[in-house]
């Protein structure tokens, strides 16, 4: 019945966060990874859960993905919040513009009424042109706000579909591929144990920035994810919370 099928996933969500050792676990019915409406229903929950959290002056650092899309689609866009700044994690260009954490932050302003602020910048560069863009004052006013944040929301991807999707070098997929990468998030590839086996070179908000947010918000769906998910957060804060679905649970129970 419906009832048994709610109580089945409430379960599937305290099992996953007691497993993944974090703060709370929403589950949304069904699988991204087979009906698109699904994805809404995680930008939705998702969106809820932001809006609970939009007080004052808060710095949300926004990545990129087409699960962070689905957010925006879902907020209400009553512009109720006009202090919050919203702050691009990455600069990402390798990513369909519609995707990109820039496109993302400005989306999350347009709707709320906060500000925001965006970074265009490849995502792969040389170690000179990284150095000397390190240096830029634009970049630097970044990076300050990215030690600032108070609230980060993120994507999570399958380590190899991201390093296709970014258009990665050679030599980046092969760091990637030798490293054992399972997951990506916010430009840091992590291995099955959560290590850190590569970072793409380009200015983002760095994992200790991620990891010292008061709120840390993944989002992340499909049941082809599930090695990813678990992946990631191997290694993630304890009061961070997975918004994810059915499908991507259920796999993920299957795996633990
Ligand atoms: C990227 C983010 O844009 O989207 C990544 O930079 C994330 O951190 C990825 O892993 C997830 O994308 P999607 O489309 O599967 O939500």
């Amino acid at each position: 019945s419906f009832m048994q099928k709610l109580t089945g996933i409430a379960d599937l969500a305290d099992r996953l966060k007691k497993h993944l050792g974090i703060s709370d676990v929403i589950v949304v019915p069904l699988d991204s990874d087979k009906a698109v409406t699904v994805k809404h229903q995680i930008g939705k929950e998702a969106a809820r859960l932001l809006e609970a959290n939009f007080i004052g002056e808060t710095k949300v650092a926004v990545t990129g993905g087409s699960t962070m899309a689905a957010i925006a689609k879902e907020l209400k866009g009553d512009k109720a919040y006009p202090s919050l700044q919203f702050i691009a994690a990455r600069g990402g260009l390798g990513e369909d513009v519609l995707h990109q954490a820039n496109t993302i932050a400005s989306a999350f302003a347009e709707k709320t009424g906060g500000s925001f602020k965006t970074l265009y910048l490849p995502d792969h560069l040389s170690e000179e042109a990284y150095a000397m863009m390190m240096k830029e004052p634009l970049i630097k006013e970044m990076m300050d706000l990215y030690e600032q944040t108070d609230l980060v929301v993120h994507g999570i991807g399958n380590a190899e579909e991201m390093a296709l999707r970014r258009q990665s070098t050679e030599e980046e997929v092969q760091m990637i591929t030798e490293g054992g990468a399972v997951s990506e998030a916010f430009g840091y590839y992590f291995d099955a144990e959560g290590n850190v086996v590569y970072r793409i070179r380009s200015a983002g908000i760095q994992l200790e920035q991620v990891h010292k947010a008061p709120v840390i918000i993944a989002v992340a769906g499909g049941h082809s994810k599930a090695k990813a998910i678990l992946s990631y957060f191997k290694n993630a804060p304890e009061r961070s919370v997975l918004v994810t679905d059915e499908g991507a649970a259920t796999e993920i129970n299957n795996l633990i």
